[in-house]
């Protein structure tokens, strides 16, 4: 028989369970909750171990109860598949499946696995069965037809319904089910309560489901941590039952204390509440894409303009959009709206306007930081094509190793359709997905490749570990994320590991006019989002130095 396997990023290999093991690791698992329940533990089982569920299982599993005991015993769910089946044995060691900046992530994964033992995973949906509570942190995508349209996308559901199904299948009737999944308004109402009450009729229950809808603000980065368990909380629940549990549930894991819950009256206001925080930031992020092509055309330095503006408290949210929103939530959370509305909740009319747009807009800013590299290595009279470009920092944000949906893979690939040659660092990041697997991530079909001509070797990027090797004979160097290693670089040193002047592109404000002058003055070409100043910069240094470019 043919043994698949699963491996871990840092290249582990874990062969799938086959049939006969899922008897087997039920078997273990009836014991194991037999156990905790005799301690008076709650068994809280979390639907989806990725980058919410691995996390907020910790912390629930590090909750105490008043006496400051752990009162939850909790086991995380994963489906078995090749590309993810590997977290389950990763946690049961007591290692982090999710790589993050957070001092706090790892020990406590290993803490409640190792030493409180208040934390296990599993591929075997049948500890279902064994649960108090459930919570579901599996995704709901959004799937683009097109760049920069997001009207001709959809919601894909499917591992979303499938878990629905699975949980009305297995589940105590009195068994709480918390959807933490950011989803379409009208799915916990109009998608999850008619399968889980049909599925309970089959199985002759008369109770009605208890079920609830929380989202979820966590930050993955820095406060991993902290943006779970110390942070505001909105809730809800399908009845009052439901409603509730789902208070007390969250009273006893969250530091409610400090940052209080609020619990809203029906679950579509929940939803709705997550689908407009995060349209309301991903639109101020595309209004400044439009004032930041206006400073780099007029000689203003946006990130200037920005400071000046924010010294108003009222205006201190605006934040400069780089090249382009990642991250797995504001690309897609607008576009769940914008699809509820007409095949959830069945309107026709187009009502929603900004959102959509604003979702377009910083999914296409990235093509012109690609832009920008083609005209500063013109100046330089060096073509694009071939050229030799090197992109620091791959994932969406600062200090984090999350690469969905960045900016940067934009940028990337619209350099690689004009002919040139990348390379990439980053700190954080061991395997670019997006590119290594273009052909099955984020899904069959799926990956922005087909948005670009000439993708087909981009499988072969390889994310390069050693900086100094990889700024080698760069012909353009784009600082496209401010991690924390890239923010103080001397300009002398970095042209002299380049061994060349060359092309330095700032997508993120991160270069200070000194270091922009410096770069000028050792004969580079320097360019920058939003930051059309560089131009009385660069004059100012031809006037004194009349010889350089
Ligand atoms: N990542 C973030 O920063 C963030 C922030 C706020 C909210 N959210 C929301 O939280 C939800 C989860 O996001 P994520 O980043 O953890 O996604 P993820 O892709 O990292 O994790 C989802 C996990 O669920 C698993 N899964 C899928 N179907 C399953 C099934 N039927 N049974 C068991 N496991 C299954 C997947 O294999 C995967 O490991 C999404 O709705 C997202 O929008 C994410």
């Amino acid at each position: 028989m043919d043994v698949r396997y699963s491996i871990s990023p840092s290249g582990e290999k874990f062969a799938l369970p086959t049939q006969k093991d899922y008897e087997k690791e039920f078997a273990r698992f009836k014991e194991i909750v037999k156990k905790q329940k005799a301690m008076g533990r709650e068994i809280v089982v979390v639907m989806g171990v990725g980058f919410v569920g691995a996390v907020m299982g910790a912390i629930v599993a590090d909750s105490v109860d008043k006496k400051g005991k752990p009162g939850k015993f909790v086991i995380g769910v994963q489906r078995p598949s090749v590309r993810s089946f590997w977290k389950i044995p990763l946690i049961n060691k007591g290692i982090s499946p999710v790589k993050a900046e957070d001092p706090e992530v790892d020990p406590m994964i290993s803490r409640c696995v190792l030493e409180k033992k208040t934390l296990m995973a599993t591929f075997t949906y049948d500890v279902l069965s064994l649960a108090d509570v459930i919570v579901v942190d599996v995704q709901c995508d959004f799937l683009k037809e097109s760049l920069g349209n997001c009207r001709t996308g959809r919601v894909d559901m499917e591992a979303l319904e499938e878990s629905f199904y699975v949980i009305a299948k297995y589940i105590k009737p009195d068994c709480l089910v918390i959807i933490e999944t950011t989803v379409a308004p009208g799915t916990t109402e109009q998608v999850a309560y008619p399968i889980v009450r049909k599925i309970f009729r089959e199985r002759g229950i008369k109770s009605e489901p208890l079920l609830a809808h929380s989202y979820e603000r966590v930050m993955p980065g820095r406060n991993y941590v902290a943006s779970i368990r110390d942070f505001w909380r909105v809730c809800s629940g399908v009845n009052e039952k439901a409603k509730k549990r789902v208070v007390k549930f969250l009273n006893e894991i969250l530091n409610t204390e400090k940052f209080p819950l609020t619990a809203l009256d029906r679950p579509i206001e929940s939803e709705t509440a997550k689908i407009v925080e995060n349209s309301y930031r991903a639109t101020i992020l595309a209004f400044l894409n439009e004032w930041s092509l206006f400073c780099e055309r007029n000689g203003v330095d946006l990130i200037k303009v920005i400071k000046a503006i924010k010294v108003r408290p009222t205006h201190s949210n605006m934040i400069f959009p780089g090249p382009g929103i990642g991250g797995y939530c504001l690309p897609k959370d607008g576009g769940l709206g914008l699809w509820a509305y007409k095949h959830i909740l069945g309107f026709e009319d187009e009502i929603l306007k900004i959102t959509p747009m604003a979702i377009d807009i910083n999914d296409t800013r990235g093509l012109h930081a690609a832009q920008l590299v083609r005209d500063a290595l013109r100046n330089m009279n060096r073509p694009i094509a071939a050229a030799q470009v090197l992109l620091l920092g791959a994932s969406y944000r600062e200090d984090v190793g999350d690469t969905r949906y960045s900016g940067s893979e934009v940028v990337v690939r619209k350099l690689a359709e004009m002919g040139a040659e990348i390379r990439v660092h980053d700190p954080y990041v061991e395997h670019w997905w997006e590119f290594e697997a273009q052909d099955t991530y984020p899904g069959v079909g799926q990956s922005r490749a087909r948005f670009f001509r000439n993708q087909e070797r981009m499988k072969e990027l390889r994310i390069q570990k050693e900086l100094f090797k990889a700024m080698k004979g760069a012909d353009a160097v784009i600082f496209a994320v401010p991690h924390q290693d890239y923010l103080n670089f001397e300009p002398a040193k970095v042209v002299k590991t380049i061994g060349q002047p060359a092309a330095i592109i700032d997508c993120f404000g991160i270069l200070d006019d000194a270091k922009i002058e410096k770069y000028f003055e050792l004969g580079c070409e320097v360019k920058g989002m939003g930051r059309g100043h560089i131009q009385r910069i660069k004059d100012s240094v031809r006037k004194r130095k009349p010889g350089k470019r």
